[in-house]
């Protein structure tokens, strides 16, 4: 689609300069379906507005209309974006008037958007998600299209847009959108990541992706097999053994919060690909587990989005980085295997494999940082696909204000999460009976069976459990997002540490 386009933010222009503007101009409606004294002085023969109702263009939120060269002004090309309702206009909501706008540009080099809505007051954050959500929607993955039919887009490549956002406030938008686009990047890495194949992101150029992030002051540590086999970490060990590609740990930390203060933490499941190992999966759809990193990508991308704008909060990082494939070596089906925590490990389905990933990330982070909380994202299952679809990730914790406080961030950023329970009568069904534990359970409930394994490893520590295998890879393409890896929890742990814990 668009390379990523340029924002700056200025002061509204005077009509004189607007008369004698070229471009691309956005202006917003409400729906009440009236432009602002700022938005009509970019259309002086009233033209844009003598067509809405010919359009049946109301104002409504995301409606789009446009006219080329207006009469009586020198633009290119005026549009209006719907508002609807001018008052409480939210963060979300903001972003996506900004993909709308992004949805809009075509060939654009010169923009302009008029920010200003009758009813509104438009302050500098909002101006800010704005153009965050120009960036957001603009992303593609097209860094292996190198087509040289005429017609591909390639071929005639589009200049990255121009983009001056006028505001009552550019000084405030200008602040507040130096901290959106952290974010914004931190969500664009994960989502390049979890786009990119698995013959080029193994979990070796996975942990050199994140050793990246010290460029920004992040402390990267790589853990290679030696040090985990040192460390007993037998459990995700036995996944990696398969594969000739090796398995990483890469452990970051982000010490922006006083010193000394204990501090929060993310966990990742990072299988770079998931072949199923000896129990395969099936070929139909395979290809979608180069994705199975999902989790060690929002754990990136959030050390990245924090770090690139300074959080002031102690935060780890820690990813689990393997490849589930199949050779000689491979993990068999009955295997027992001895987790870092001592506990042990009948592996009754080699494709349930993040649990056991994960099981030596948590103990680890768990034992060394003692953290206030742990977080850890996965694709885990596709249970919670079955159960929630792909709009909600699952939630699962032992603790409710941190899962309260997930799901308001889960609210606030869109990014929603659904809490499923947990429990003794679950737990019970992975005892085993030639080990302290299988990996599996019985026919239902798979993403609850998952999430009770997971928990014999964090002891007390608070924690909460987000299934994201419906959310992090081919949900359904929206105003934010046409890629098929989204990002999904960058936005939303972001939200949840600014508006928790930092000090
Ligand atoms: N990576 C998969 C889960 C998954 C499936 C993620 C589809 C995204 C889309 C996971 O490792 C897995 O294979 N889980 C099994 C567990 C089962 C063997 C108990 C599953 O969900 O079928
Ligand atoms: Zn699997
Ligand atoms: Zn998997």
């Amino acid at each position: 689609m668009n390379p990523r386009p340029s924002i700056a933010f200025a002061k509204f222009a005077a009509p004189q300069t607007a008369a004698n503007r070229k471009g691309t101009v956005f202006v917003l409606s409400a729906d009440d379906g009236g432009l602002s004294d700022a938005a009509r002085a970019y259309d002086p023969g009233k033209t844009l507005e003598r067509a809405f109702p010919v359009a049946e263009f109301t104002g409504k939120f995301a409606g789009v209309v446009e006219i080329l060269a207006p009469e009586g002004a020198s633009l290119d090309r005026l549009v209006a974006i719907g508002a609807g309702k001018a008052t409480g206009l939210d963060e979300y909501a903001w972003l996506k008037l900004g993909g709308t706008i992004a949805a809009s540009l075509r060939k654009a080099t010169d923009v302009a958007v008029v920010l200003d809505l009758i009813g509104a007051s438009i302050d500098g954050k909002d101006a800010a998600n704005l153009a965050a959500g120009i960036l957001l929607r603009s992303y593609s993955f097209d860094k292996y299209k190198t087509s040289k039919d005429k017609d591909d887009a390639k071929a005639d490549p589009k200049k990255p847009a121009k983009i001056s956002i006028h505001t009552t406030d550019p000084a405030g938008a200008k602040k507040a959108f130096a901290d959106a686009e952290a974010v914004i990047d931190g969500v664009l890495l994960a989502r390049d990541l979890v786009n990119e194949p698995a013959n080029i992101l193994g979990p070796v150029e996975f942990a050199a992706r994140a050793k990246e992030l010290e460029t920004l002051g992040v402390k990267v540590e790589i853990l290679a097999e030696k040090e985990m086999k040192k460390l007993g970490m037998g459990s995700l060990l036995g996944v990696a053994q398969g594969s000739p590609r090796g398995a990483r740990m890469a452990v970051m930390q982000w010490n922006g919060g006083k010193p000394k203060e204990s501090p929060i933490a993310f966990v990742g499941k990072g299988v770079t690909f998931d072949t199923g190992g000896n129990s395969m999966k099936p070929a139909s759809g395979m290809e979608d587990m180069k994705g199975d990193m999902g989790g060690a990508a929002a754990v990136t991308g959030l050390m990245h989005a924090l770090a690139a704008r300074k959080a002031k909060a102690n935060v780890v990082g820690i990813i689990g980085l393997v490849e589930n494939a199949v050779d000689g070596h491979a993990q068999r089906p009955g295997d027992i295997v001895t987790s870092m925590s001592g506990q042990t490990i009948e592996v009754l389905n080699t494709d349930a494999e993040g649990r056991l990933v994960l099981a030596d990330a948590l103990w680890y982070c768990n034992d060394r940082f003692q953290p206030k909380f742990m977080v850890n994202l996965a694709t885990l299952t596709g249970a919670i696909m079955v159960a929630l679809g792909l709009h909600y990730a699952g939630l699962f914790s032992n603790n409710d204000e941190l899962a309260e406080r997930l799901a308001a961030a889960g609210q606030a950023t869109q990014e929603r999460l659904w809490r499923m329970p947990l429990g003794a009568e679950y737990d019970k069904l992975i005892d085993s009976k030639n080990a302290d534990m299988k990996n599996i359970g019985g026919r239902y409930g798979g993403a609850i069976i998952a999430a009770q394994f997971l928990q014999r490893f964090v002891k007390d520590t608070p924690w909460a459990h987000l299934d994201i295998a419906g959310t992090a890879m081919g949900s359904p393409s929206n105003e934010i997002n046409q890629s098929w890896g989204s990002g999904f929890g960058v936005r939303l742990l972001d939200r949840l540490v600014r508006d928790h814990y930092e000090s």
